[in-house]
């Protein structure tokens, strides 16, 4: 039984892989450590995979590359996928449209094609609550239309859904795409709000507040997107021509795994400043292209299918970073 997981170093996956050996299964990680955000952060989360657990095993490979994929899989007989590598970032695929071509699009085929020729018991990926792009109708459900993606990274996060839909279709492995919903807490990426705002507000520096702080987001705690993961892994969707979440036919699913709490941004500033003890000093700065303004996860297929059930709130989340962060960058 080993365990494939993308994008191990990332934030979500090193955080996976860890719950996935804390409870005795081998795990084989995968990440090719690019530079989009300081890789040292990512040797870190290796490393500390790597000191706790001996069944974890980590090479640095690029999963668009077939040859390398095939090499870091090394004749071993992979249950299951969890695909959470990725260039992940809405900003940036404004100014890097083909980072995401070739680790989202070209990526995903190759994870396609492992699970294909592995005969996987279960593919699970990551999507993203940016498939739904400015929607006028909230909570936003997995049975609404998202075909007006306003970013290129929602556009290879819908085009995923559909690349496995055609393979889950076709060759009948059993898949769930999962659209995770603003994902924050320790070991976080530092080209999130939460990192960014933290660093600034301890430097004492100003706060970039785009649409006046306006934008209402679904964060969601780590803790609870790993459980989800987990709950959704163990939960490979039946092969039985029935209509599952998302619409599929086929052995496909698709679930939010959203808070059901949006926040105004402005909300996540004052709790970063309460736990900093300050009160941060704003920016304010119009709306960035690519942006949406709003999310907020319908999560009952998660709740009924998964038995998922997020219980951090953004109050208690909040602080439990910053204590993580100061820590981390000495802050
Ligand atoms: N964090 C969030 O709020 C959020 C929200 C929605 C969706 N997602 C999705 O969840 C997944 C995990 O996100 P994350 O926040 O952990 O991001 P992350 O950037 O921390 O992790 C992604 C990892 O994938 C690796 N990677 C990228 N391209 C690769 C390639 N071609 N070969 C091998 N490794 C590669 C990167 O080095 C990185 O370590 C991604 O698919 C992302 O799009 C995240």
């Amino acid at each position: 039984m080993t365990i494939l997981v993308t994008g191990a170093a990332g934030f979500i996956g090193a955080h996976v892989a860890r719950a996935l050996l804390a409870r005795g299964q081998q795990v084989i990680g995968i990440d090719n450590l690019n530079a989009y955000y300081p890789v040292a952060l990512k040797h870190v989360r290796i490393a500390r995979l790597i000191g706790a657990h001996p069944a974890f095993r980590f090479v640095a490979a690029d999963f668009a590359d077939q040859a390398a994929l095939a090499a870091a899989i090394d004749g071993t007989a992979i249950t299951a996928i969890v695909h959470l590598g990725a260039q992940a970032g809405v900003r940036y695929s404004i100014e890097a449209p083909r980072a995401y071509a070739h680790s989202n699009l070209v990526g995903q085929l190759e994870i396609l094609e492992l699970a294909r020729t592995q005969r996987v018991a279960h593919l699970v990926y990551a999507s993203s609550s940016s498939v739904y792009g400015d929607a006028a109708k909230l909570p936003l459900s997995v049975a609404d239309r998202a075909d007006r993606p306003v970013s290129f990274y929602a556009a290879t996060k819908r085009a995923n859904e559909l690349m496995s839909e055609s393979y889950a279709h076709l060759y009948r492995v059993p898949m769930t795409g999962l659209r995770f919903f603003t994902v924050y807490g320790p070991w976080g990426r530092p080209d999130m709000a939460l990192w960014r705002f933290t660093e600034r507000v301890l430097r004492g520096e100003a706060l970039p507040l785009y649409n006046g702080g306006a934008m209402q987001r679904d964060f969601t705690y780590i803790d609870d997107i790993v459980a989800g993961v987990l709950a959704a892994l163990d939960r490979p969707p039946a092969d039985d021509d029935s209509e599952k979440p998302g619409g599929y036919l086929s052995p496909h699913a698709v679930y939010n795994l959203g808070n059901d709490q949006p926040e105004q941004l402005g909300a996540l500033v004052e709790l970063i400043g309460n736990a900093c003890g300050t009160t941060p000093v704003l920016d304010l700065q119009p709306m960035q292209p690519g942006d949406v303004t709003a999310t907020w996860a319908d999560i009952g297929p998660a709740r009924r299918d998964l038995g998922y059930a997020p219980a951090t709130p953004l109050a208690v989340g909040v602080p439990a970073f910053v204590d993580w962060y100061r820590d981390y960058a000495g802050a």
